[in-house]
């Protein structure tokens, strides 16, 4: 049996119908229940749903051999997981925003970031020299430029809609995200059957 974590939220359904495509599947009663720890129809997987910034914690720790989770939550972690496939599902942008596209020029002094991705942020404005302050918010970052908390956030766009209707605008593009298979680096070894199995089950309908 081996042990799948997945991210709740915008992840969930598409890992979801993707495993399902893949001949691995939950009961509906299962899905529809409140229950975090559920097994498949086959008594061969269980999965846990927890937070996307947990799924690398469970899969690092061995909890999880595998986790489905954004390429956000995994540049974030900085976990030292394997990556073995792109499950192409909930594709979205890193992006900097913020009120006005010329921010990056306007802004005075230290330029204030509000994000949920501190090591991110941190990563793409230090590369580039640029000294920032990093104020960690834990979501809805895009209040902080209206509310005056920050002049820009760094933060997840998939449809854009939220960027919109808060008046703010994509600055500069980080990184794509989408959905990927972690796995643990023991389970790689020690369970090789059935994590090559999972694999090879999501690579043909990925
Ligand atoms: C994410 C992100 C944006 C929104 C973007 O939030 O932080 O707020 O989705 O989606 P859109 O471009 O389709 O409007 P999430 O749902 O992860 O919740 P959060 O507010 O807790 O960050």
């Amino acid at each position: 049996m081996i042990t799948i974590a997945i991210a709740k939220g915008r992840m969930q359904e598409g890992a979801l119908s993707l495993l399902a495509r893949a001949g691995i599947r939950l009961s509906d009663e299962a899905v529809n229940s409140r229950r975090l720890a559920l097994m498949d129809e086959t008594g061969q997987y269980r999965f846990i749903f927890a937070k996307p910034a947990d799924v690398p914690v469970y899969v690092e720790h061995g909890i999880a051999d595998c986790g489905v989770v954004g390429r956000d939550v995994l540049l974030e972690s900085q976990a030292d997981l394997l990556l073995p496939l792109d499950l192409g599902i909930a594709r979205c942008r890193i992006v900097v925003a913020a009120a006005d596209a010329q921010a990056m020029t306007k802004v005075q002094g230290m330029i204030r970031v509000a994000t949920k991705y501190s090591q991110i942020a941190s990563a793409h404005f230090g590369a580039r020299g640029i000294p920032v302050e990093i104020i960690q918010l834990s979501g809805s970052v895009e209040l902080a430029p209206a509310l005056g908390l920050a002049d820009m956030i760094v933060d997840l766009v998939e449809t854009g809609v939220t960027l919109r209707e808060n008046g703010l605008t994509v600055v500069e593009e980080i990184a794509e995200s989408t959905g990927r298979l972690a796995v643990n680096r023991a389970s790689y070894q020690l369970k090789s059957y059935e994590v090559g199995r999972l694999v090879k089950a999501l690579e043909a309908v990925v």
